[in-house]
């Protein structure tokens, strides 16, 4: 594995096993379509879009350059580490001089920002980061996008950076931004940066908003993992508040593919918002994972409230719907039953993931809830 590992630290003008004289590299320069560099790719969403996109785009070259954080995990590309059109890089988006060393050394064509602090929770407790990351590092590619002239750079944003919602309503593409927590701030702002990219230089971006994923590989920090985690476990379901929070759930599969479909066909400077039409109330979600693994309703505990928690989010999708003729294929049932089936059947990926530093967060974050 350390091969792989190729951050500035261990920069030596090659790239692990496949450094520009190997048959590999011959053989991809005649194929090859589309050179992407993935930001985040050994995350939750990074990592499934990048398994779709070798499973079923065997014409595209990925770099995937991940910080590997707790959050990273490159057991979740396991058999697509060796793939010849694949080449794992660990490292920052924040060092510039890497990233523009990626761009030119693969000839990159399109940047695809997945790479982020993700989890509410933790800005709420140590927001610096999030600026770091989500705002300076997307700075930074940006300053690579337009300093190369790219032909693409997808941001992918959250339906966070609009706010919340009260019983009526949904966000369009034309709500005003109004973020609530730290990470939606700072994704907010990272929107607002690639948008004035645009506006000032040309850099041909798009932006996607979507809603709350589900689906294999997600980190149980967030709700539906750690929820199937701890009922799993026996363990108490810790509910924030009345636990009638509502959030539009989509299966991660269908966030990749309208990424793709985007990167494909959309015209830049476009943004859209992405749904699942499928909203659900907290202690509803919480239902169906309880039924599915036969576990009683007593092991809901409802806890302290989030600080300034969003009680609503809902998307008006049909902006994507109609340009782009794109319609979630998973519906909530089917996709929550796959993914509970997952959990189930990973159990030693989950055990991985909740080894060591998990138990230490578990325990700041709901110890005293
Ligand atoms: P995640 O936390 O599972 O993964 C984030 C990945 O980024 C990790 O692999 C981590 O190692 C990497 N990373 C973090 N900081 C980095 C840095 N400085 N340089 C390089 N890599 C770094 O997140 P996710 O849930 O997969 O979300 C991916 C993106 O999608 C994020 O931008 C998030 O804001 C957005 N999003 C997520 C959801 C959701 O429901 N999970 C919904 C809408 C949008
Ligand atoms: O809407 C898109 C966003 O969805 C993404 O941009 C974020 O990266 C992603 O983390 C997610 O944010 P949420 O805050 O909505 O997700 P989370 O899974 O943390 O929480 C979902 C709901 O469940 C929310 O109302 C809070 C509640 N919750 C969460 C946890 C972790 C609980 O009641 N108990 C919990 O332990």
């Amino acid at each position: 594995m350390s091969r792989l590992n190729i951050g500035r630290d261990h920069w030596n003008g090659s790239w692990g096993n496949c450094d520009g004289t190997s048959p590999c590299r011959r053989q991809l320069n005649e194929t090859i379509m589309k050179r992407i560099l993935v930001t985040g790719g050994a995350g939750f969403i990074g990592s499934n879009f990048v398994r779709m996109v070798l499973s079923e785009h065997p014409d595209c070259f990925i770099v995937n350059l991940d910080k590997l954080t707790y959050a990273g995990n490159l057991e979740n590309l396991a058999e697509f580490l060796e793939y010849q059109n694949h080449k794992f890089v660990k490292g920052d988006i924040c060092d510039g001089t890497l990233v523009e060393k990626i761009v030119d050394e693969y000839r990159i064509d399109s940047i695809i920002n997945f790479a982020a602090e993700s989890h509410v929770d933790r800005s709420i407790t140590e927001p610096k980061i999030f600026v770091e990351t989500n705002i300076t590092g997307t700075l930074t590619l940006l300053e690579v996008a337009r300093d190369k002239n790219l032909e693409r750079f997808i941001q992918i944003s959250t339906d966070e950076v609009y706010g919340a919602l009260g019983p009526e309503g949904k966000f369009t593409e034309q709500t005003p931004l109004s973020p609530n927590s730290p990470y939606s701030a700072s994704k907010a702002a990272a929107d607002h940066l690639v948008r004035a990219f645009g506006h000032t230089w040309g850099v041909k971006y798009n932006i996607t908003r979507c809603s709350n994923n589900y689906g294999e590989y997600q980190f149980p920090e967030k709700m539906i993992p750690l929820m199937i985690n701890n009922a799993l476990n026996d363990k108490e379901l810790p509910v924030y508040g009345d636990g009638l929070y509502v959030r539009d759930w989509l299966y991660v599969y269908d966030h990749c593919a309208v990424i793709w479909q985007i990167l494909q066909k959309a015209p830049p400077g476009e943004i859209y918002n992405i749904g699942g039409c499928n909203e659900k109330t907290n202690l509803e979600v919480i239902d169906v994972i309880l039924n599915r693994l036969g576990k009683p309703k007593s092991l809901i505990k409802h806890v302290t409230d989030r600080p300034g928690h969003d009680r609503r989010y809902a998307i008006d999708a049909s902006k994507i719907i109609s340009e782009l003729n794109w319609r979630p294929s998973v519906g909530f049932e089917e996709g929550i039953n796959k993914t509970i089936d997952w959990y189930l059947q990973n159990q030693d990926w989950l055990g991985n993931v909740v080894s060591g530093d998990y138990q230490k967060y578990y325990e700041s974050m709901y110890g005293n809830r």
